[in-house]
């Protein structure tokens, strides 16, 4: 673990501006994994950032740590829950030592896009899943928008069949590695700091991505290609511990939660723009896009959809029918 300044260091050398917090002001600390810029979780976090720095000032201060210069995501909850770290935004696939609710996000072509899974989480159903880990001491109070994940490997992937044998890295969660078992493919969980050294190196010869992490970490350079698979959905839950968010006055927790949704309502409406940009920007870069068929799509999802039976009891059948008729 970095000390303090030594993260503050890395997080300036990285370009993120790191706040100058005042003595008296609560500091709110936000680690997370990925670029500041050009991406849709890295804009919010410094929108979020400056917002309370300006509006919340002598009242309280943000510090942004982006690109895993503070934690892991493996690490972070950890933290959170010892006050070392007091917001982090994870995707949804790295709750799963906490609660199984969240499975239903990484089952393969639960949502047709960001809309559907946006649809769902607004639901009655969606806005108790943050709340699904208060008695483990996790808060959820935004769901974030990434987009829709596409494959890449050192070889071309047309046909899951072009999968069988390779192995490819996961985020922790058992629908994904049961993803990639089901094209008869290694699953291998590992941090995101560590993907590109992964994939560059050969410990693996794949990954599955948003556009805006295929760009914002080069992963693009390292692979034959990337194909446009749009094959699921990667989200994020923005997360506080319920100790620090209690104990918080009244005022100045409502002024949190206000700015956070204002930020969350504007930063999420423009995920599609970000997410186009960022295909577009690797297309820009020389890597190579693969789009598929009708028919070549079709066979991912027959090869993929059985994994459903498998988390069906975690999931709840009326959750995926909810699902599904959004995607209609
Ligand atoms: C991943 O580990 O691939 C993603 O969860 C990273 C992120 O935060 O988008």
């Amino acid at each position: 673990l970095l000390s303090t300044a030594a993260a503050a260091a890395i997080a300036l050398s990285a370009g993120q501006a790191l706040a100058q917090c005042d003595d008296g002001e609560i500091v709110i600390k936000f680690s997370h994994v990925t670029n500041a810029d050009n991406h849709p979780k890295g804009i919010a976090a410094s929108l979020l950032q400056t917002r309370v720095n300006e509006e919340m000032n002598g009242t309280a201060c943000m510090e942004v740590y982006p690109n895993s210069t503070l934690y892991d995501d493996d690490q972070v909850l950890e933290a959170m829950l010892q006050g070392d770290v007091q917001f982090a935004a994870p995707s949804l696939s790295k709750f799963e030592q906490f609660t199984k609710v969240f499975r239903i996000f990484d089952l393969p072509f639960m949502f047709k896009n960001i809309e559907a899974v946006d649809a769902f989480q607004a639901s009655e159903a969606g806005q108790a899943m943050k709340e699904s880990m208060v008695r483990r001491g996790v808060l959820g109070l935004e769901f974030w928008h990434n987009g829709m994940k596409q494959l890449s490997a050192n070889k071309p992937l047309i046909e899951p069949a072009d999968a069988q044998g390779l192995k490819f890295r996961v985020q922790p969660s058992e629908v994904l590695k049961a993803q990639f078992e089901a094209l008869g493919a290694s699953p291998q969980p590992m941090a995101f700091s560590e993907v590109y050294g992964a994939l560059q190196t050969g410990v693996v010869d794949g990954q599955e991505n948003t556009w805006s992490n295929v760009y914002g970490q080069k992963f693009f350079e390292v692979q034959d290609g990337t194909t446009e698979t749009n094959h699921g959905a990667l989200d994020y839950l923005v997360v506080v511990s319920t100790d620090w968010w209690d104990g918080l006055d009244a005022g100045v927790r409502d002024q949190l939660a206000t700015i956070l949704n204002e930020v969350t309502t504007e930063r999420n409406a423009a995920v599609a723009e970000v997410d186009a940009q960022a295909r577009q920007a690797i297309l820009d870069a020389g890597g190579e896009i693969r789009e598929l068929t009708t028919e070549q799509r079709q066979m991912w999802v027959d090869a993929m959809l059985p994994v459903w039976d498998q988390f069906i009891d975690d999931v709840g059948q009326e959750n995926v029918d909810a699902a599904q008729a959004l995607n209609a």
